[in-house]
């Protein structure tokens, strides 16, 4: 059985086929990150239009690639939201014309399924298992019961913790995406440099525990920054400030992270599922002092620890491809006239 997997719902356009055997044929991807950098964030119509422009020809090259033609394949699997809209309806427009002209089974499947599930064909994974989603717009910890079965025991209330790693780069004048560019800085810096502030530290009053907020993180990093610009009368940080601010806002997060996470094994507990491991997926989840923490508290919990090789961990077709691939063993196909949704959250599913 082999899928095609497109993802379109962001900055990157992406396309793979993969089998049932977990092996991936083809894995194409054009990362729209040049464009979008001189804005300093994704700017949605200059999206939607980039990835019109480079969809077809990747779907061409992603079939020659692997030596196959549309006829080859048993599924199209496209992500239907949530995301960036325009974007996500080009991907759709495209997989539902492939699926309609060669006849072909249309798999709608959720972005952030696609993140859940990728470490499935990477592991050998069984339900359930406790997964930390950490991306540019979604910080949640789920139990993954099923393909389509999830139970989101916490969200963020503001920001998500890409977008804190982001913001709070650019804030510091770092390049766009930061999380990747923090990581960097925060190697040559002490994290115990600035206090910052580990939200929600220890709350587990009024079904906070699993919950995140990365706001007052974000604000105290500003207002660090501006302490730091007024000492030294300058308009850009010395490297070693950076450097010293980055470590000390990863650790922050890393710190926070854990605390939420240990939060959620007790609700786990609370609710009686026997899960299977600790699952960390998502772009965030690409970060290795965070995979590090995460694989102690872990052992700590006695329970194996998974994150996706790096490159799966950022948007990608091939969990698309994998998540289309779940749903078509399940017998779960989408009708033609399914409707791309900008929002569409895990439980919902
Ligand atoms: O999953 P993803 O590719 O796109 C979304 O669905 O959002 O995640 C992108 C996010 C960005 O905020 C980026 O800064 C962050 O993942 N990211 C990282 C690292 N690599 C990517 N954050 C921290 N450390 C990294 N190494
Ligand atoms: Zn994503």
């Amino acid at each position: 059985m082999i899928i095609l997997g497109i993802e379109t719902s962001c900055d990157e356009t992406a396309v793979a086929l993969v089998d049932d055997k977990k092996n991936i044929l083809s894995h194409q991807l054009f990362s729209q990150m040049e464009e979008h950098a001189v804005y300093g964030g994704v700017v949605p119509e200059v999206a939607a239009r980039s990835h019109l422009k480079i969809l077809a020809p990747l779907v061409e090259k992603t079939l020659k690639d692997a030596d196959l033609s549309f006829n080859g394949l048993d599924g199209i699997a496209v992500t239907c939201g949530p995301g960036l809209i325009g974007g996500v309806m080009v991907g759709v427009m495209m997989a539902k014309s492939i699926a309609i002209t060669h006849n072909k089974p249309f798999l709608a499947v959720n972005h952030l399924a696609g993140h859940a599930l990728m470490p499935r064909m990477t592991e050998n994974l069984a339900f359930p298992y406790l997964l930390l989603l950490v991306s540019g717009g979604h910080c949640q910890t789920v139990v993954v019961k099923s393909p389509v079965d999830y139970d989101v025991l916490g969200s963020t209330q503001d920001d998500a913790v890409g977008e804190c790693f982001d913001k709070c780069a650019k804030m510091m004048g770092l390049p766009y995406p930061g999380g990747p560019h923090v990581e960097k800085q925060a190697q040559f810096g002490n994290p115990r440099a600035y206090d910052f502030p580990r939200p929600l530290w220890r709350r587990t009053d009024g079904g906070l525990g699993c919950q995140f907020s990365f706001s007052g993180l974000k604000s105290a990093v500003r207002r660090a920054i501006e302490k730091e610009m007024e000492k030294t009368k300058k308009e850009a940080l010395s490297p070693e400030v950076i450097s010293n601010m980055c470590a000390s806002l990863q650790a922050a997060i890393a710190d926070t992270l854990k605390d939420r996470l240990k939060n959620a094994f007790d609700v786990c507990q609370e609710k009686k599922y026997e899960i299977s491991a600790l699952v960390v997926s998502g772009g965030v989840a690409a970060n290795v002092f965070l995979r590090q923490i995460l694989e102690v508290l872990a052992a700590y919990k006695n329970v194996p620890f998974y994150a996706p090789p790096l490159d799966l961990c950022t948007d990608n077709g091939v969990m698309i491809a994998w998540a289309g691939l779940e749903k078509y063993r399940l017998g779960l196909m989408d009708s033609y006239d399914f409707k791309p949704r900008p929002r569409w959250p895990l439980d919902t599913l």
